[in-house]
């Protein structure tokens, strides 16, 4: 049911894309933004670290920080799409506790989506030499190599981001969004 002052009234969404470091968040949510805005529809992107330096510089990485973090960014998530926006949230969300308070947050028009891509592949992808760096001593701590990951419980859509295209990983997100009706389907085959 869409009970009015929700976001799917209004036509806003807030996709929640979670994996570890290199999994392709970034990478998806941009794929997706440009398809969804070329065909009218409102969209933010509110990812990892740029949202971070903006919303939380005083916060660190131990899971206190990191929940508390999240908590402000699904706020704003909610009040954008609250007001018809297209939200894609590309944050590692490594603790479950994160994703239910988001999904609470947020209420009807939550989606939650994990990009699995083992840590193997992650880290030869390594675009970012994030877990080159983490591999030397006294390098920043890394979710997945000494820092947590915990495997979501919950998610709506897996989508496996070690194989296959970016292209494909981003149409399996657009149809699950159209699946959900949070947006038209895409008359494209
Ligand atoms: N199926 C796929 N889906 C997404 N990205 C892929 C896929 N296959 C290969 N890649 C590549 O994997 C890399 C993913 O990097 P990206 O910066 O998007 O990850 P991220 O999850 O945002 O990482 P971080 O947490 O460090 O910000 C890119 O270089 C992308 O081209
Ligand atoms: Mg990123």
């Amino acid at each position: 049911m869409v009970t009015e002052g929700s976001p799917a009234a209004a036509g806003g969404f807030v996709a929640w894309i979670e994996g570890l470091p290199v999994s392709g968040k970034t990478t998806l949510s941009r794929a997706v933004a440009e398809r969804l805005r070329a065909t009218g529809h409102k969209v933010e992107i509110l990812d990892g670290d740029e949202v971070r330096r903006m919303f939380s510089p005083e916060l660190g990485y131990s899971r206190k920080d990191r929940e508390f973090h999240a908590r402000r960014v699904s706020y704003v998530a909610r009040i954008l799409a609250r007001n018809g926006v297209g939200v894609l949230v590309a944050m590692i969300t490594p603790y479950e506790t994160s994703r239910q308070a988001a999904r609470a947050t947020v209420g009807e028009g939550f989606t939650e989506i994990w990009l699995r891509c083992p840590i193997e592949v992650c880290r030869q992808r390594d675009t970012k030499g994030l877990y080159q760096s983490s591999a030397r001593s006294g390098g920043p701590r890394v979710t997945g190599v000494d820092d947590p990951f915990e495997e979501p419980l919950n998610p709506d859509l897996v989508v496996d981001t070690a194989n296959g295209t970016a292209a494909d990983a981003a149409r399996q997100i657009l149809n699950h969004l159209a699946d959900r009706k949070f947006i038209a389907p895409d008359p494209r085959p």
